[in-house]
């Protein structure tokens, strides 16, 4: 389980926006809460003590916040003049996909596809750098949870920072040629005065200094809490004490966490950690599901293509570890319910196939898969047969064929409510009236108030 942020703590300066912003979430609530809420923060911004953290100039973190918002949100920067970070990314969409498409598309005229579905940037704070023996500081210090961690679903970038090249140059996303490309279109933007401004008059002198303050620049507005990591879901308020869960989802998140039904929280994690963080719903280990080949992608027109992840192809250094091969970092599940594709490849485009497919993969796998050419259901028919070892079959996995899934539908349909109150932006309901106040609202203007004993005295003490 995850419950350090992974860079250094080790402040260079103080944070002013982070400061200010946990102390105005905690202010007004018990101290329970209160310590609890403060959990749910970063420490120090990412870049603090790396390597390409600013130098000369020191901007501040709300104007280097500032700068990176209008970087996410600005088309001029592709290639094609029409894709912004935020058309893939889109703030309404818990900073996913807009749309219902199987993987992202980019480039000219948003017309060529990408070979992955677009993931939601948020809860991404506390991934750690890729490793492949991740030794899980919550716990058993000597247990390597094996690879975990960095961006994308392979994990191939170390940083947002690393991460924010990849679409600026890829020709099937942003689609820019270089990163001088990318600063002749920064020079041009209106806001290229206020990019001077945080990093010096010379700073588009050298093309690549400009380049990676422009990464910079995206990776603190990416650290923006109440944006990206606002854990302002009805499960928050029910980790804060704020809210019941209905029964409905009690039910749902028994089934999540059960170790013998759905197992999700093994490696969804569910609770909070021993430092008081709230879960991410990931632990960011790299995992083989076997997940579908997805045919309607144009990468898998060519039959011999296979995205496997973390050895290959577009990752490239773990290219010869057969083991690794079918491996993808397990996503968050905050706003899961707000998507419409699902696994690495968008082959399902409902939340409902997903848990079926966790039920039913190894039972029925005749639903999932096609039948081969020796009529036999071609099972992990994404990855060649050399790999499919590596598919993992623990819980909810690794039932005989035939054999009764480890949860049923009502289960799904419990855990479907639970899953949906991992969506942020939930309203705590409004405090019950005090009945007092309810008779004063609900009396005609021309009947005289009718008070208490306790309520005259509040009256006289100049309280409602
Ligand atoms: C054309 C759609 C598209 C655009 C435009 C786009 N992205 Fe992405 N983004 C994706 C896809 C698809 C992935 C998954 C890539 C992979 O796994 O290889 C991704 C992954 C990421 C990740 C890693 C998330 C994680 O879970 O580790 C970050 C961070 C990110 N994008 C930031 C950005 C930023 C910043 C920009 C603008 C500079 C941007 N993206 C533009 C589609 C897009
Ligand atoms: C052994 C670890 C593991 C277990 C157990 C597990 N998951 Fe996952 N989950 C993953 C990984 C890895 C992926 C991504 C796989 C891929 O795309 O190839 C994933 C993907 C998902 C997705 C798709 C999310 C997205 O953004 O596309 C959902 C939904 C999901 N899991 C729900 C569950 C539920 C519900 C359970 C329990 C029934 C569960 N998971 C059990 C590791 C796990």
């Amino acid at each position: 389980m995850l419950s350090k942020p992974p860079f250094s703590t080790g402040s260079l300066r103080p944070v002013p926006a982070l400061l200010t912003l946990s102390l105005l979430l905690v202010a007004g609530c018990s101290d329970k809460v209160a310590g609890l809420q403060a959990a749910t923060q970063v420490k120090d911004p990412a870049y603090q003590n790396a390597a390409y953290a600013p130098d000369g100039k020191h901007p501040s973190i709300a104007e280097l916040s500032a700068l990176g918002r209008q970087l996410f949100f600005d088309r001029s920067l592709s290639g094609s003049g029409q894709l912004a970070c935020a058309s893939c990314h889109s703030p309404a969409h818990a900073y996913g996909p807009p749309n219902d498409l199987d993987v992202g598309l980019g480039a000219i005229g948003g017309q060529t596809e990408g070979g992955r579905a677009v993931p939601s940037l948020r809860y991404l704070q506390n991934v750690p750098p890729f490793s492949e023996h991740f030794h899980d500081s919550d716990g058993d210090d000597s247990a390597d949870a094996g690879p975990t961690g960095g961006r994308t679903w392979d994990g191939r970038a170390s940083s947002a920072h690393e991460q924010a090249r990849i679409p600026l140059l890829a020709p099937n996303e942003m689609g820019n040629r270089s990163p001088a490309d990318v600063v002749a279109k920064l020079k041009r933007a209106p806001y290229a005065a206020e990019f001077r401004r945080a990093f010096g008059d010379d700073v588009f002198a050298n093309s690549n200094r400009a380049f990676a303050k422009a990464l910079m620049a995206l990776e603190v507005f990416q650290e923006t809490p109440s944006e990206f990591y606002p854990y302002s879901s009805k499960y928050d308020a029910y980790l804060r004490g704020q809210v019941k869960l209905s029964r409905r989802e009690v039910r749902g998140l028994a089934v999540f966490n059960d170790p013998n039904k759905g197992n999700c929280a093994s490696c969804h994690i569910s609770t909070v950690s021993s430092e008081g963080a709230f879960p991410a719903f990931s632990d960011f280990g790299h995992i083989a599901l076997g997940v579908p080949r997805n045919r309607r992608l144009s990468v898998n027109v060519d039959p011999s293509y296979n995205d496997l992840g973390l050895c290959g192809p577009l990752r490239t250094d773990l290219r010869d570890r057969q083991e690794y091969c079918g491996l993808f970092r397990t996503p968050s599940l905050r706003n899961v319910a707000t998507r419409h594709s699902f696994f690495h490849n968008g082959v399902f485009h409902s939340l409902r196939e997903v848990l079926e497919f966790y039920a039913e993969r190894d039972t029925s796998p005749q639903r999932w898969y096609p039948h081969g050419a020796d009529g036999k259901v071609a099972k992990f028919d994404d990855l060649p047969a050399r790999y499919q070892q590596n598919v993992n079959r623990e819980a909810p996995f690794g039932r005989p064929s035939g054999d009764k899934p480890a949860f049923n539908a009502r289960d799904i349909d419990d855990m479907l409510a639970f899953l949906k109150t991992l969506n942020d932006g939930y309203q705590l309901p409004a405090k019950p009236r005090p009945r007092l106040a309810k008779r004063w609202v609900t009396a005609p203007a021309d009947t005289p108030r009718t008070c208490s004993r306790s309520c005259e005295q509040r009256q006289q003490n100049g309280r409602p």
